[in-house]
């Protein structure tokens, strides 16, 4: 007796034209999980409003100081202009780096060793405190 995984399976080539057979020899077929993800979360201290936020890996300062009322301030929204400027009080580390273009625009505002721009630096994880220049 032919065992399920040992029976003929017809297929079509890519182009339907002719059917050919695949015979299948393993009994089993097994799917392995790439592994548990689960998502790194941070948590932003604004200090200059008092509020602490948790969110996910990946977002931009930009993203929550505006949904919760902080007062730093907004142009280009794109690393341009240098007017989100703020001061990362605690966890520098747990931001991205700065690119080329965000510290260009850093020292050309003469901005301070802990500043970055709003609109450019991610969260990492762990805790971030910052406030506006
Ligand atoms: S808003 Fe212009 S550099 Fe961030």
């Amino acid at each position: 007796m032919t065992s399920p995984a040992a029976r003929p399976v017809k297929i079509r080539n890519r182009f339907g034209s002719k059917p050919g057979v695949l015979r299948l020899e393993a009994a089993e077929i097994t799917f392995k999980p790439y592994g548990v993800f689960t998502m790194a979360k941070s948590t932003i201290t604004f200090e200059d409003i008092n509020v602490t936020v948790t969110v996910p890996a990946g977002t931009r300062v930009i993203e929550v100081s505006e949904k919760v009322g902080s007062g730093i301030t907004y142009g280009c929204r794109e690393g341009d202009c240098g007017t989100c400027i703020m001061k990362v009080t605690a966890g520098w580390n747990n931001l991205t780096e700065p690119s080329v273009l965000e510290d260009k625009i850093l020292r050309e505002n003469m901005a301070g060793k802990h500043n970055r721009l709003a609109c450019q630096a991610q969260v990492l994880g762990g805790e971030i405190s910052l406030k506006p220049v």
